[in-house]
């Protein structure tokens, strides 16, 4: 299609002295307001090269600049120069493109032949899979499919907590109190139990403490009992989680969790070794840090266990060697900021160039109705009670507002999870965010279930029209200013989607479909769409299309469905 900003550097260019077209590209922005036009070019850069007051280079350019038939007019207001597009060629082309590249829309190829390894979801086997786990999975699958539609090759890992102190713990708990049958029934729930009751007993007695460590000591010892039972317990825990993904329609090329490393790790620790990095202190191995301002880098306990550092180094170097990425995305709450610094400073200081490639995704803390989650004791909202919740929820207000709908489970479940996913994706990322009942599940206001209902609007319009859509119609109909913002926000879409994956940011295309959806609602409520008047139906449906489409696009790239009825 016609890119207007591209094409409108392209005319500038002759007049921007020695500037190259990415610069005068990168320095067009679009105007808040409309009515300063559909795009600026602020001259003041240019102050410098033509040696002038910024307004004084604006108003000679405004009387010099010839212009193609794409733009209307330009203006000088106070050292901008403001471009009006031509709306008729402006409506045409993007309605076409999109008419063209129908679920491809914003699609590219910038990622082609590059890997981008994406570490997300992770829960940890025994303990509560929680809405901060929740969130991981949801950011982390979002930006596997913004990468994907990129162009990028992308490799999900689960990277599950499943080695570690508390399956010595849930060992004797298990041994104690456990029972077979209920965790295969409910593994999740039944192991954390476990975990829970071991807490509170060794609170009263702590020899078990001991007992538990002895458990541990045997899974990394190798012994038969020890591994078989860790085993089932993760199995079992798998299988389950796998339930749950099903749900949110997640996937991941791997599952290679903490224990794949267990007999990798001694290679990288003697790497690390002859390139000096390992200290000694109090018995335990670590690399020093103190000229970076961290505190030391533990590798290795005085009983000779390795750590999740040590895992996570080994990890990377393991992704580096088989997947050969061009990035490695680490996605977990910024309470594990230090653990990446850490473990990303040593291996730079292990000399791999792709140091600068292994990137740490921060996210804030999920607090529930204002209060932390906690992992031994209560207040646990696990994730399946949320997302069976939600879909509970909806199932409620279809019954009230819509009883005759077809397909009502599957439509529950879709905006139920939707909503969750929606929410979570809401604000930048590193936003702390406070989960609760009523937010999450609104159906007005900024959220999931209202842009899906958007997309049900304009696919029901089309339905109703009983008329194919085609590129032959009149763009002289959508020129009004209602229609030409949801034209503008539909042709910076592509543009949108880049921005989220350089800035690894989901939420600027949640924020960006909700300008859509709320620009539609006002083209909808303030046109009528299937009127008599052919060549104004015809239009008017044209752009219908294009929002649903858009829409549709954008909701899949958060990893949420659309759709065609609620
Ligand atoms: N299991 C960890 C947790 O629950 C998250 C793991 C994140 N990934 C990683 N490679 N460290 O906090």
């Amino acid at each position: 299609m016609m890119d207007f900003k591209k094409k409108l550097g392209q005319e500038l260019q002759p007049y921007m002295g020695e500037m190259s077209l990415e610069e005068i590209i990168s320095t067009i922005e679009v105007p808040k307001n409309a009515d300063m036009g559909d795009f600026a070019f602020p001259c003041f850069k240019l102050a410098k090269v033509f040696r002038k007051a910024p307004n004084a280079i604006a108003q000679e350019l405004v009387e010099k600049i010839e212009l193609s038939d794409a733009f209307a007019k330009v203006e000088n207001v106070g050292g901008y120069l403001n471009f009006f597009v031509n709306r008729n060629a402006f409506a045409e082309a993007i309605i076409n493109e999109v008419m063209d590249k129908k679920n491809q829309f914003g699609s590219s190829k910038i990622g082609e032949g590059k890997v981008v390894c994406i570490d997300y979801s992770a829960p940890n086997v025994a303990k509560p899979f929680h809405v901060g786990h929740l969130r991981s999975t949801v950011i982390g699958n979002s930006l596997y499919r913004i990468n994907e539609f990129l162009g990028y090759k992308c490799v999900g890992i689960n990277h599950l907590g499943d080695w570690g102190t508390q399956f010595g713990k849930v060992i004797v708990a298990y041994r104690n109190w456990g029972n077979k049958e209920e965790i295969e029934k409910e593994p999740i729930k039944t192991l954390l139990d476990l975990y829970v009751k071991f807490h509170d007993e060794a609170e009263a007695n702590p020899a078990l403490e001991d007992e538990a460590r002895g458990w541990f000591t045997k899974m990394e010892q190798g012994d038969e009992e020890a591994l078989s039972l860790w085993q089932w317990f993760s199995t079992e825990t798998i299988k389950e989680l796998k339930k749950v993904y099903a749900l949110l329609d997640v996937q991941f090329d791997y599952y290679q969790g903490e224990s794949f490393y267990n007999d990798k790790m001694d290679v990288v620790l003697e790497e690390m070794k002859e390139k000096k990095l390992l200290q000694e202190s109090e018995g335990a191995v670590i690399v020093d840090l103190s000229e970076f301002d961290m505190p030391p880098c533990l590798v290795q306990k005085k009983d000779g266990s390795t750590l999740y550092a040590t895992r996570d180094i080994t990890a990377a170097i393991y992704r580096k060697n088989t997947y050969n990425f061009h990035k490695c995305l680490y996605v977990t709450d910024y309470s594990q900021n230090l653990h990446f610094a850490q473990w990303f400073k040593v291996i730079e200081l292990m000399g791999f160039p792709w140091a600068k490639d292994i990137l740490h995704i921060p996210f804030g803390r999920v607090t529930h109705e204002g209060r932390r989650i906690q992992t031994r004791k209560g207040n646990v909202v696990l994730l399946e009670e949320v997302l069976t919740g939600a879909v509970t929820r909806v199932k409620e207000i279809i019954e009230e507002k819509n009883p005759n709908l077809e397909n009502k489970e599957q439509i529950a479940q879709d905006v139920g999870i939707g909503a969750v996913i929606f929410n979570d994706l809401s604000n930048n990322r590193i936003k702390d965010i406070s989960f609760s009942w009523e937010t999450a599940f609104s159906f007005e206001g900024e959220t999931g279930p209202y842009v899906q209902y958007t997309h049900a609007r304009a696919s029901s319009v089309l339905r109703k029209a009983e008329m194919e859509v085609t590129s032959d119609f009149n763009p002289e109909v959508l020129t009004d200013d209602v229609t030409m913002t949801v034209l503008k926000d539909l042709q910076r879409f592509p543009e949108v989607i880049q921005d989220a994956e350089r800035k690894n940011e989901p939420s600027i295309i949640t924020r960006h479909i909700i300008d859509i959806a709320q620009g539609f609602n006002r083209f909808y409520h303030d046109h009528p769409i299937l009127v008599e008047d052919v060549e104004t139906k015809k239009a008017r449906l044209a752009v219908v299309y294009a929002v649903k489409e858009v829409l549709s696009i954008g909701l899949y790239l958060l990893g949420i469905k659309a759709p065609e009825k609620m």
